[in-house]
């Protein structure tokens, strides 16, 4: 018999929620955005969205359709990596436990020192934060893809920061998945 709590399902199901309680349990996936959750919610779910990939997927979908002033919106509303709120401890859990598991709470004086630079120079340049899915990365490879994106273009560094908020919200999913 299959129940809720079926391994590879979300829990709750997001196709047996109302609303409210959808934005509840997933309204958080986007941060700070809830209405990511609230278009995906709208746009109608079924059981392909009850699993993290398929909500995932209902969720990218939501955000790729929302104007671009919406999207800058969604990448404005992102933390800096090892920035002042991390410091303050001021970060969502999720955003908290994504940078520590980077290692970017243990960064030397010259690493947190270089993050600084780094974030100033790419607001600077992009009026946006830089955003990077770092779960699982290690602050060399961070670092790296940091310089590295600071010469695109605007155009295609709104675009990765897009792929990569879509990317944070499926491991965010598949994180609850796995804690069942
Ligand atoms: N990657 C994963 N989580 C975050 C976050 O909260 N902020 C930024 N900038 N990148 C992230």
């Amino acid at each position: 018999m299959v129940d809720s709590t079926s391994e590879g399902f979300l829990s709750p199901r997001p196709s047996s929620l109302s609303r409210s309680d959808f934005i509840a349990s997933y309204g958080g996936i986007y941060e700070h955005s809830p209405w990511v959750a609230e278009a995906a919610w709208d746009s109608g779910l079924g059981e392909r969205e009850d699993t993290a990939d398929g909500l995932a997927g209902a969720m990218a979908r939501a955000l790729e359709a929302a104007d671009t002033d919406r999207q800058l919106e969604l990448i404005r509303a992102h933390p800096d990596l090892a920035g002042k709120a991390a410091v303050a401890g001021e970060l969502t859990a999720d955003s908290s436990s994504e940078q520590a598991s980077a290692g970017l709470d243990q960064c030397s004086a010259e690493e947190f020192e270089r993050f600084q630079r780094l974030n100033a120079e790419y607001k600077e340049r992009f009026r946006f934060p830089f955003v990077m899915a770092v779960r699982g990365q290690d602050r060399h490879a961070i670092l790296a893809a940091f310089e590295r994106r600071l010469s695109n273009s605007p155009e295609e560094e709104r675009r990765t920061a897009i792929e990569q908020i879509n990317r944070i919200a499926l491991l965010r999913l598949h994180e609850r998945v796995a804690a069942g």
